[in-house]
Protein backbone atom coordinates (compact mmCIF):
# COMPACT_ATOMS: atom_id res chain seq x y z
CA UNK A 1 0.00 0.00 0.00
CA UNK A 2 1.33 3.49 -0.90
CA UNK A 3 1.58 6.11 1.39
CA UNK A 4 1.11 10.08 0.79
CA UNK A 5 1.07 12.82 3.76
CA UNK A 6 -1.84 15.21 3.71
CA UNK A 7 -0.60 18.35 3.78
CA UNK A 8 0.85 21.33 3.00
CA UNK A 9 3.46 21.05 5.32
CA UNK A 10 7.00 22.08 4.29
CA UNK A 11 8.59 20.53 7.06
CA UNK A 12 6.76 17.67 7.98
CA UNK A 13 6.65 16.70 3.89
CA UNK A 14 10.86 16.71 4.39
CA UNK A 15 10.96 15.18 7.79
CA UNK A 16 9.18 12.27 6.47
CA UNK A 17 10.77 11.99 2.60
CA UNK A 18 14.16 11.92 4.55
CA UNK A 19 12.71 8.45 6.10
CA UNK A 20 11.98 7.54 2.72
CA UNK A 21 8.18 6.91 3.86
CA UNK A 22 6.39 9.13 0.89
CA UNK A 23 4.89 7.68 -2.21
CA UNK A 24 3.14 10.95 -2.68
CA UNK A 25 1.46 14.26 -1.41
CA UNK A 26 -1.86 15.56 -1.20
CA UNK A 27 -3.20 18.97 -0.92
CA UNK A 28 -6.31 20.92 -0.81
CA UNK A 29 -7.43 23.92 -0.39
CA UNK A 30 -8.02 24.09 3.71
CA UNK A 31 -4.64 22.31 4.00
CA UNK A 32 -2.97 25.24 1.84
CA UNK A 33 -5.12 27.95 3.42
CA UNK A 34 -3.80 26.37 6.98
CA UNK A 35 0.13 26.70 6.20
CA UNK A 36 -0.33 30.78 4.92
CA UNK A 37 2.04 32.23 2.94
CA UNK A 38 2.47 31.97 -0.41
CA UNK A 39 0.29 28.94 -2.31
CA UNK A 40 2.21 29.00 -5.50
CA UNK A 41 5.42 28.49 -3.96
CA UNK A 42 4.50 25.53 -1.67
CA UNK A 43 3.16 24.20 -4.52
CA UNK A 44 6.47 24.51 -6.52
CA UNK A 45 8.56 23.48 -3.08
CA UNK A 46 6.23 20.41 -2.45
CA UNK A 47 6.04 19.04 -6.05
CA UNK A 48 9.85 19.50 -6.59
CA UNK A 49 10.77 17.67 -3.57
CA UNK A 50 8.39 14.41 -3.91
CA UNK A 51 9.11 12.57 -6.88
CA UNK A 52 5.84 10.58 -6.16
CA UNK A 53 2.14 11.56 -7.33
CA UNK A 54 1.05 15.26 -5.75
CA UNK A 55 -2.54 15.97 -5.86
CA UNK A 56 -3.39 20.05 -6.86
CA UNK A 57 -6.86 20.93 -5.98
CA UNK A 58 -8.88 23.47 -8.41
CA UNK A 59 -10.98 25.53 -7.41
CA UNK A 60 -13.14 26.33 -10.46
CA UNK A 61 -16.32 24.51 -10.63
CA UNK A 62 -17.47 24.50 -14.08
CA UNK A 63 -15.42 21.84 -16.27
CA UNK A 64 -14.06 24.39 -18.56
CA UNK A 65 -12.39 26.07 -15.68
CA UNK A 66 -11.48 23.19 -13.59
CA UNK A 67 -9.82 22.19 -17.14
CA UNK A 68 -7.60 25.38 -17.26
CA UNK A 69 -7.09 24.70 -13.88
CA UNK A 70 -5.71 21.59 -14.19
CA UNK A 71 -3.65 22.36 -17.25
CA UNK A 72 -1.89 25.35 -15.42
CA UNK A 73 -1.51 23.12 -12.12
CA UNK A 74 0.34 21.01 -14.16
CA UNK A 75 3.12 23.22 -15.24
CA UNK A 76 4.19 22.66 -11.50
CA UNK A 77 5.65 19.26 -12.50
CA UNK A 78 5.18 16.31 -14.41
CA UNK A 79 3.88 14.39 -11.41
CA UNK A 80 0.89 16.84 -10.95
CA UNK A 81 -2.10 15.33 -10.42
CA UNK A 82 -4.78 17.34 -10.47
CA UNK A 83 -7.74 17.39 -7.95
CA UNK A 84 -11.32 17.91 -9.00
CA UNK A 85 -14.52 17.85 -7.07
CA UNK A 86 -16.99 14.72 -7.80
CA UNK A 87 -19.69 16.71 -9.51
CA UNK A 88 -20.94 16.77 -12.51
CA UNK A 89 -18.61 19.21 -13.78
CA UNK A 90 -15.70 17.84 -12.20
CA UNK A 91 -16.09 14.26 -13.96
CA UNK A 92 -16.19 16.41 -17.73
CA UNK A 93 -13.06 17.80 -16.59
CA UNK A 94 -11.83 14.31 -15.04
CA UNK A 95 -13.21 12.87 -19.12
CA UNK A 96 -11.26 16.01 -20.72
CA UNK A 97 -8.28 16.04 -18.30
CA UNK A 98 -7.81 12.13 -18.04
CA UNK A 99 -8.06 11.63 -22.29
CA UNK A 100 -5.03 14.42 -22.02
CA UNK A 101 -3.11 12.15 -20.22
CA UNK A 102 -3.32 14.27 -17.30
CA UNK A 103 -4.06 12.57 -14.33
CA UNK A 104 -6.94 12.87 -12.24
CA UNK A 105 -7.69 12.05 -8.40
CA UNK A 106 -11.91 12.88 -7.78
CA UNK A 107 -12.48 13.67 -4.56
CA UNK A 108 -15.01 14.20 -1.92
CA UNK A 109 -16.34 10.88 -2.56
CA UNK A 110 -19.30 9.27 0.07
CA UNK A 111 -20.52 6.61 -1.82
CA UNK A 112 -19.67 3.68 -4.13
CA UNK A 113 -21.49 4.80 -6.57
CA UNK A 114 -19.75 8.29 -6.93
CA UNK A 115 -16.24 6.72 -6.70
CA UNK A 116 -17.58 3.85 -9.62
CA UNK A 117 -18.74 6.53 -11.63
CA UNK A 118 -15.65 8.43 -11.19
CA UNK A 119 -13.84 4.97 -12.33
CA UNK A 120 -15.55 5.34 -15.50
CA UNK A 121 -14.45 9.07 -16.25
CA UNK A 122 -11.35 7.88 -16.27
CA UNK A 123 -9.84 8.70 -12.44
CA UNK A 124 -6.39 7.58 -11.36
CA UNK A 125 -7.39 8.11 -8.39
CA UNK A 126 -10.45 8.57 -5.87
CA UNK A 127 -10.69 9.51 -2.52
CA UNK A 128 -13.30 8.51 -0.43
CA UNK A 129 -13.32 10.46 2.66
CA UNK A 130 -13.60 7.62 5.45
CA UNK A 131 -13.08 9.79 8.77
CA UNK A 132 -15.88 12.27 7.83
CA UNK A 133 -18.55 9.07 7.41
CA UNK A 134 -17.50 8.03 10.45
CA UNK A 135 -18.11 11.58 12.06
CA UNK A 136 -21.22 11.67 10.42
CA UNK A 137 -22.27 8.01 11.68
CA UNK A 138 -21.24 5.86 9.31
CA UNK A 139 -18.58 3.55 8.71
CA UNK A 140 -16.28 4.68 6.41
CA UNK A 141 -14.35 1.90 6.11
CA UNK A 142 -17.38 -0.09 5.18
CA UNK A 143 -17.32 2.17 2.13
CA UNK A 144 -13.57 0.93 1.52
CA UNK A 145 -14.63 -2.47 1.33
CA UNK A 146 -17.93 -1.43 -0.94
CA UNK A 147 -15.30 0.31 -4.01
CA UNK A 148 -12.30 -2.66 -3.39
CA UNK A 149 -15.41 -5.26 -4.04
CA UNK A 150 -16.91 -3.62 -6.98
CA UNK A 151 -13.31 -2.65 -8.57
CA UNK A 152 -12.30 -6.07 -8.41
CA UNK A 153 -15.56 -6.99 -11.01
CA UNK A 154 -14.07 -4.92 -13.68
CA UNK A 155 -10.94 -3.52 -15.71
CA UNK A 156 -10.73 -0.26 -13.86
CA UNK A 157 -7.49 1.11 -13.46
CA UNK A 158 -8.37 3.57 -11.14
CA UNK A 159 -7.02 3.10 -7.40
CA UNK A 160 -8.61 3.66 -3.90
CA UNK A 161 -6.67 6.18 -2.21
CA UNK A 162 -8.30 6.44 1.45
CA UNK A 163 -8.77 9.79 2.52
CA UNK A 164 -9.31 12.06 5.64
CA UNK A 165 -7.68 9.13 8.06
CA UNK A 166 -8.31 9.75 11.64
CA UNK A 167 -5.99 7.34 13.67
CA UNK A 168 -3.65 4.20 13.01
CA UNK A 169 -6.30 1.76 13.25
CA UNK A 170 -7.84 3.55 9.75
CA UNK A 171 -3.99 2.77 8.18
CA UNK A 172 -4.14 -0.81 9.19
CA UNK A 173 -7.65 -1.98 8.65
CA UNK A 174 -7.31 -0.14 5.27
CA UNK A 175 -4.02 -2.36 4.47
CA UNK A 176 -6.43 -5.43 5.51
CA UNK A 177 -8.32 -4.50 2.67
CA UNK A 178 -6.23 -3.81 0.05
CA UNK A 179 -6.90 -0.52 -0.81
CA UNK A 180 -3.79 1.20 -2.84
CA UNK A 181 -2.93 4.27 -1.13
CA UNK A 182 -3.77 6.02 2.34
CA UNK A 183 -3.23 9.88 2.45
CA UNK A 184 -1.98 10.48 6.16
CA UNK A 185 -1.77 13.58 8.22
CA UNK A 186 1.52 14.05 9.70
CA UNK A 187 -0.17 13.44 13.16
CA UNK A 188 -1.16 9.67 12.39
CA UNK A 189 2.22 8.50 10.93
CA UNK A 190 3.78 10.00 13.77
CA UNK A 191 1.55 8.13 16.24
CA UNK A 192 2.14 5.19 13.56
CA UNK A 193 5.75 5.04 14.36
CA UNK A 194 6.00 5.10 17.83
CA UNK A 195 4.92 2.66 20.39
CA UNK A 196 5.65 2.74 24.05
CA UNK A 197 7.69 -1.17 24.39
CA UNK A 198 9.88 0.05 22.05
CA UNK A 199 10.63 3.09 23.87
CA UNK A 200 11.22 1.34 27.18
CA UNK A 201 13.12 -1.63 25.70
CA UNK A 202 15.45 0.56 23.80
CA UNK A 203 15.99 2.88 27.41
CA UNK A 204 16.56 -0.25 29.33
CA UNK A 205 19.45 -1.36 26.57
CA UNK A 206 21.24 1.96 26.43
CA UNK A 207 21.39 2.03 30.96
CA UNK A 208 22.10 -1.65 30.86
CA UNK A 209 24.92 -0.71 28.17
CA UNK A 210 25.97 2.21 30.23
CA UNK A 211 26.29 -0.47 33.56
CA UNK A 212 28.38 -2.83 31.71
CA UNK A 213 30.63 0.06 30.64
CA UNK A 214 30.52 1.32 34.42
CA UNK A 215 31.79 -2.59 35.28
CA UNK A 216 34.36 -2.80 32.72
CA UNK A 217 36.15 0.51 32.35
CA UNK A 218 38.15 -0.57 29.33
CA UNK A 219 35.30 -1.52 27.00
CA UNK A 220 35.29 1.71 24.60
CA UNK A 221 39.35 1.37 24.71
C1 LIG B 1 -7.88 14.20 0.86
O1 LIG B 1 -7.21 14.31 -0.13
C2 LIG B 1 -8.21 15.31 1.76
O2 LIG B 1 -7.19 16.29 1.64
C3 LIG B 1 -8.24 14.95 3.22
O3 LIG B 1 -7.93 13.60 3.44
C4 LIG B 1 -9.45 15.43 3.95
O4 LIG B 1 -9.35 15.06 5.29
P1 LIG B 1 -10.16 15.76 6.47
O5 LIG B 1 -11.53 15.15 6.52
O6 LIG B 1 -9.38 15.44 7.70
O7 LIG B 1 -10.20 17.22 6.16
Amino acid sequence: MKIFLDTANLESIKKFNDMGLLDGITTNPSLMYKEGGDPKAAMAEITSIIKGDVSLEVVSTDSSGMIEEGRHLREYGENVVVKVPMTPDGLKACKSLSSQGIPVNVTLIFSANQALLAAKSGAKYVSPFIGRLDDAGQDGMHLIQEIKEIFSHYDFRTQILVASVRHPLHVVDAAKIGADVVTLPPLVLDKMLLHPLTKIGLENFLADWEKLKTENPDINA
